[in-house]
């Protein structure tokens, strides 16, 4: 599979803002899949370690709803990390990318909309396996 640590990307969550505080909205021209499972990490420890895999199809938008944390990402040439900080700004991660996330700040939540519902076959849980299928 082609895709490269450059396909993924920061995209902004349009915010309704007053004085009454912010309301940030994921609608359908957001993102650019339709969202079958919403799931979030909470009470992570901060020295917690996440991910370690990668998804053969599915696609998955992060969102650091509260707090911080480092998104670590590979294709198998390149890397990028990424600090998600921002509630109103997301990580699209499209299929084919191997991820790590750490860095959990104390009471950061990750929420995650993913295009698939939840299923083991769609992982790619080791590394050497990761590189045979970035090969194919
Ligand atoms: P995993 O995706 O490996 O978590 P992370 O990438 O955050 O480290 O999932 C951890 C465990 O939770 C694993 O046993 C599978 C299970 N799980 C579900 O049952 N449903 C889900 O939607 C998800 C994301 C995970």
């Amino acid at each position: 599979m082609k895709t490269s640590v450059n396909d993924v990307k920061i995209i902004e969550v349009p915010t309704v803002s007053d004085t009454r505080g912010k309301l940030a909205v994921v609608e359908k021209d957001c993102i650019p899949f339709a969202v079958k499972r919403v799931y979030y990490l909470y009470d992570v420890p901060s020295d917690s370690y996440r991910g370690g895999h990668a998804h053969k199809n599915l696609y998955q938008f992060l969102i650091p709803l509260s707090g911080s944390f480092e998104v670590h990402l590979k294709d198998g040439e390149n890397e990028r990390k990424i600090t998600l900080n921002k509630p109103n700004k997301g990580l699209l991660i499209v299929p084919g990318i191997w991820r790590e996330i750490d860095n959990f700040s104390s009471g950061s939540v990750c929420l995650v909309l993913a295009s698939n519902e939840y299923d083991e076959s769609d992982y790619i849980r080791a590394y050497k396996d990761f590189e045979l299928f970035k090969r194919t």
